[in-house]
């Protein structure tokens, strides 16, 4: 069956081990990422309109294709009718920074519009590949406060619309995703903005905190589901594909999943676009590093060439492998998808909800003789594998026009 999609199978363009058997969760991190912060997301979330736990499908005709025991995808396409699982971080920063302005006031109450004049004249501010942007634009139209967005050169027509329909003002900027973000600090720093940001920086983390915090509520769910209703999705995870921009999903998820399973956490596997590795860059040099991007990936969220500081402390920690994906066989992974052909029916898959699908078949399906890889990533016949579907069609005009391309 995947011949049918893929003209040539995928292969990782590097990868580089981590530090595997990261042990309990510790107590460094435990004071960052708590209980009590993902607890609060998790209790504040599901009251928001339109809550309603995203579908974790089971590709079961894949995972025979692959000689798995199972592969578990989770769809975020219909998160909050946003597109993707960014929905839960930056709208919830949103609230916990108005609810900081309002005397430390419950999130609730900025949610419900019990201050909704006093933070009508107040502005929240952010740089945006796309969809953290519409996140927070979303979130300041719940609150009823003011939004400004920075998007750079290449963030495409269709996701600045999605984020003025939200009523957010859109600013582009010169240069790439990172120097958007400086340009978002600085120009907020001078007009007392509030810098709603997915990704932290020295001197900025409490506000990326809550982001990822948010996120966790995505992993929440997934335990939920494979803790309590084991007959439905069979046992725990042995391998967890998760893709990168700045690293703050994966680290959420991983620090939330760590923090409930200890020493039964599956395997890590990192997957960045090969046009901005700066995880896999990092993990190569042992310390956190830069790269420039000099050409866009296809896969618009995972443009990042700065890992946010806050991510790189859960991942360097608990990371089996980084590996990098290159964009040429992206369409293909969508169309595939979207073809209903892995199990668990028809999915509408974004660029960004690619990546671990197609690391995944290229580690199975090692051409290499002895199979050398599917040995190294401790992929066998017993493997369960979870990937991230992280966004829908969150660009119609071009999700269309992949869908229709070949
Ligand atoms: C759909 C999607 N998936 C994955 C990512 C990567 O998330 P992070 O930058 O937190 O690593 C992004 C980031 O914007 C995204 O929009």
């Amino acid at each position: 069956m995947l011949a049918k999609y893929f003209k040539s199978m995928p292969v990782l363009s590097d990868h580089v081990s981590g530090r595997p058997d990261p042990g309990p969760y510790p107590a460094a991190l435990a004071s960052v990422f708590s209980a009590e912060l993902f607890g609060a997301a998790e209790r504040e979330i599901p009251q928001w309109p339109g809550y309603a736990p995203t579908p974790l499908r089971e590709m079961d005709r894949l995972a025979d294709e692959l000689g798995l025991a199972g592969i578990l995808y989770k769809d975020e396409s219909g998160r909050f009718g946003l597109g993707s699982f960014k929905a839960l971080g930056g709208a919830y920063a949103v609230m916990r920074v108005l609810a900081g302005q309002m005397d430390h006031c419950a999130v609730s109450d900025i949610r419900t519009g019990v201050h909704r004049q006093a933070v009508a004249n107040m502005v929240v501010s952010a740089a945006t590949d796309g969809n953290h942007g519409r996140s927070v634009a979303w979130g300041a139209q719940q609150a009823g406060c003011r939004c400004r967005i920075y998007i750079h050169r290449d963030v495409s027509l269709g996701r600045q619309r999605a984020m003025e329909e939200l009523g957010a003002e859109v600013v582009r900027t010169a240069g790439d995703y990172d120097d958007s973000v400086r340009v978002c600090a600085r120009v907020s720093a001078q007009h007392g903005w509030h810098v709603v940001s997915d990704t932290s920086y020295p001197g900025y983390d409490q506000i990326p905190r809550d982001v990822m915090a948010g996120y966790g509520v995505m992993a929440a769910e997934i335990l939920v589901e494979i803790l309590t209703e084991v007959p439905a999705q069979g046992p725990a995870p042995s391998h967890l594909i998760l893709q990168a921009g700045v690293g703050g999903l994966a680290a959420a998820f991983c620090a939330r999943l760590w923090l409930q399973l200890g020493t039964n956490m599956p395997k890590v596997i990192i997957v960045e676009a090969d046009r901005a590795p700066s995880l896999l860059a990092s993990a190569r040099a042992g310390a956190l590093q830069t790269v420039a991007i000099e050409q866009e990936t296809i896969m618009a969220g995972l443009s990042c060439g700065e890992v946010s500081p806050l991510a790189w402390d859960v991942l360097h920690r608990c990371t089996d492998h980084f590996v990098t994906m290159a964009d040429d066989l992206v369409p293909s992974a969508m169309r595939c998808l979207a073809s209903g052909e892995l199990g668990g029916g028809a999915i509408e898959g974004g660029e960004c909800a690619t990546p671990g699908l197609l690391t995944l078949i290229a580690i199975a399906r090692d051409g290499a003789h002895d199979r050398r890889l599917r040995r190294e990533f401790g992929l066998d016949e017993t493997s369960r594998v979870l990937l991230i579907g992280s966004e829908g069609a969150t660009d119609p005009n071009i999700y269309q026009a992949i869908m229709t391309a070949e």
